[in-house]
């Protein structure tokens, strides 16, 4: 059952978009061949950037997809995009230069091609 749309409050509204960043058992750790993943770093980026109103990050337990190693999801009104393979701290300070970019612009912005290599298909579609 899902509520009509008028029904909900208009919660979260300023928000653009959102990235799940895995911290599980796989994602972020070294004896099983990961990167570390700097959560933190992001975490002060988007706190002192003053972008927490436009933008929320948050970390997760495993998100079920283990293998590609260093998992993240965006999630916005418009799509999800998954991404893995993040091996070094690089790919992080992309997602957080977009991230920045698309607050500056009050939308977000087509993903940068430099990230599009960590981009891989979660669910099987038609
Ligand atoms: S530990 Fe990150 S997806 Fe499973």
């Amino acid at each position: 059952m899902s509520k009509e749309n008028g029904d909900w409050p208009d919660f979260n509204k300023n928000r653009i978009g959102q990235l799940i960043v895995c911290e599980g058992g796989t994602c972020g750790n070294r004896d099983k061949g990961a990167h570390p993943i700097p959560f933190d770093q992001l975490k002060k980026t988007i706190k002192s950037n003053g972008m927490k109103k436009h933008f929320k990050l948050t970390s997760s337990k495993c998100l079920g997809v283990c293998k590609p190693h260093n998992v993240s999801v965006f999630l916005s009104d418009d799509e999800q995009i998954w991404f893995g393979q993040m091996k070094t701290d690089e790919p992080y300070v992309q997602l957080e230069q977009w991230i920045s970019c698309s607050v500056d612009e009050g939308q977000m912005l087509p993903l940068p091609t430099t990230l599009e290599k960590y981009v891989f298909k979660r669910f099987k579609s038609n």
